[in-house]
């Protein structure tokens, strides 16, 4: 029984190993998306699964070889840091902050306010808005404490605004009120005086009420001095439904000009819809790939360009929306796809 395990690993390996040297077969092993990335002065990242970041050697070698910082899918969310009011458990988390750190990545911590995958202690609880800002503020300083010195970045808020602009109706608006926001940031400082902190959101990437409403969210913050060091442009789109690569621009400016950065911070595209073949889906993809890329590159307060997953295989899309999507830069079989030679076309050439 074990000779057959050993076997199979062994054969694991070997054809996991086979597919990626295959599936970089057309680029010198030099060239990846993070040496280009670093040579541009900007971070090229991937939110990474953590079950395959355990257990699948090519999963591992891809990230290492083509990333230059992970962010953290799901397992710092609070439902996973913080399952029972009194228990903290870091160890999914961590494996992925070692794994960076042994590979020389950056870690871009996400997210410590959040109306989803939040306990069931914490929503089905009744609290009053002293202990609701009590649990926030011991969560924020125990879990940004932790990891003090060992992330580059957090999420601090995420997705604070509805669609119109307005406050969204969470559970920290409804249990702490407007002021929650500031509040989070300051706190996340006091846990740590150098990280990088941020406000993220999705459907604010190019011009509209949405990112006005960010816009003029963050530039208060600011106004009064507190912590934020940006913004991120989640970028989840699809085929069709893009905002046009001079409104990204515009927004990458206006924010940089408040004396924020700009993150891309969870890119992926939605490739069900709309017409054409396969092929030519694949493609539209890339080319929004390389206009987003090619946004983020023309300001220097773009830092960071990330992808919401490593591989098709993981994402969560096809899951989310029932249908068979192809999102990312590598595909289920781990091999590279348009839109990963589009984003190597644009850092190397543009
Ligand atoms: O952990 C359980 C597992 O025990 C169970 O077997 C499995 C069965 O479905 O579910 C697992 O939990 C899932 C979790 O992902 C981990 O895979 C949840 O059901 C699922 O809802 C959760 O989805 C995540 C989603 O956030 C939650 O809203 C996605 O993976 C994650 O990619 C997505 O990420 C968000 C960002 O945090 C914020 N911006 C938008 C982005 C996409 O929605």
């Amino acid at each position: 029984m074990k000779r057959r395990w050993f076997f199979a690993s062994i054969l694991f390996i070997l054809s996991a190993s086979l597919t990626l040297a295959l599936s970089s077969y057309c680029l010198p092993n030099s060239v990846t998306l993070r040496s280009l990335a670093e040579k541009r002065g900007i971070e090229i990242g991937a939110a990474v699964a953590i079950p395959p970041l355990k257990t699948d050697p090519i999963y591992q070698q891809l990230l290492a070889n083509q990333f230059n910082t992970a962010s953290v899918e799901n397992v710092m969310k609070f439902e996973y840091l913080h399952p029972q009011p009194n228990t903290y458990t870091f160890e999914q988390a961590d494996t992925l902050v070692n794994f960076a750190k042994s590979h020389n990545m950056k870690v871009h911590a996400h997210v410590l306010v959040w109306h989803i995958q939040l306990p069931k202690w914490l929503t089905e609880g009744k609290f009053s808005r002293d202990q609701l800002i009590t649990i926030l503020r011991d969560h924020i300083h125990k879990v940004v404490g932790y990891y003090k010195g060992k992330v580059q970045a957090w999420d601090v808020v995420n997705e604070a605004l509805n669609d119109d602009g307005t406050l969204r109706n969470t559970i920290w608006l409804q249990g702490i009120g407007p002021d929650y926001i500031e509040m989070a940031f300051r706190w996340a400082r006091e846990a740590d005086p150098n990280v990088e902190l941020y406000y993220n959101d999705y459907g604010a990437d190019g011009l509209g009420p949405k990112s006005d409403a960010v816009y003029s969210l963050v530039k208060k913050l600011k106004a009064k001095q507190v912590p934020i060091t940006g913004v991120g442009l989640q970028m989840h789109v699809g085929l069709g439904w893009a905002p046009p690569k001079g409104d990204v621009l515009a927004n990458i400016n206006r924010l940089g000009d408040l004396g924020l950065n700009v993150h891309i911070s969870e890119m992926d595209v939605q490739t069900y819809d709309g017409p054409g073949t396969e092929e030519e889906k694949l493609q539209k993809a890339a080319n929004l790939y390389a206009d987003m890329m090619s946004a983020c590159l023309s300001n220097r307060a773009c830092k960071s360009f990330t992808v919401w997953g490593l591989t098709d295989k993981f994402s969560w899309l096809p899951g989310f929306t029932g249908k068979p999507q192809s999102p990312l830069l590598f595909d289920t079989n781990y091999r590279p796809k348009p839109a990963y030679y589009a984003l190597i076309d644009v850092l190397q050439n543009k």
